[in-house]
């Protein structure tokens, strides 16, 4: 089986809405299995569906990666409650190469998802893993964390974007 590739800034499926999911038999398992694998090797603390050219409500991400090492599933998650808290820090995508910048996100949010068997599940994530989530939401609905960024962030790396997007185009 081939690996699965991921796609970079400039790829058309890193900017539309995914699909819902709405059938969870097949090769859902396998999927996820496969996104684990890059994700592990390209040392990413998280990956959605849409980054390996899939257009699908599917995310991944570490539990508290800096404690653990259990990766978690997400089908079809969304963001129904958080705090009015937010906190920034620095983030990068394994979409944007190169590039990484301060984005201010929620510090604690409670996201209604399914698990790989179609429960529903509802639970509440803080800090880091939060941060992350959210992250893996927003590619799922066709946003990147440099959108994110303040005005004067993106205007310098306005170029570095414009490189990328280039090099995509010429990929076809
Ligand atoms: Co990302």
């Amino acid at each position: 089986m081939n690996p699965l590739e991921i796609k970079t800034y400039g790829s058309k499926v890193l900017r539309v809405k995914a699909k819902t999911m709405v059938d969870f038999g097949g090769d859902l398992d396998t999927f996820l299995d496969r996104m684990k694998s890059i994700m592990i090797a390209e040392q990413g603390v998280g990956l959605a569906a849409p980054q390996v050219g899939v257009s699908k409500r599917i995310i991944l991400f570490y539990v508290d990666p800096k404690e653990s090492s259990r990766v978690d599933a997400m089908i079809n998650p969304e963001i129904i409650a958080s705090s009015d808290e937010f906190e920034k820090s620095e983030e990068g995508c394994l979409s944007v190469p190169y590039i990484r910048g301060e984005v201010r996100r929620l510090l604690e949010v409670e996201v209604k998802y399914q698990s790989v068997d179609g429960t529903e599940h509802t639970d509440r994530f803080h800090d880091l893993t939060a941060r992350i989530i959210q992250h893996e939401i927003d590619h799922t609905n066709g946003i990147l964390f440099v959108d994110h960024l303040s005005f004067a962030k993106r205007a310098m790396i306005r170029g570095k974007l414009r490189k990328l997007a280039r090099e995509n185009g010429k990929k076809g």
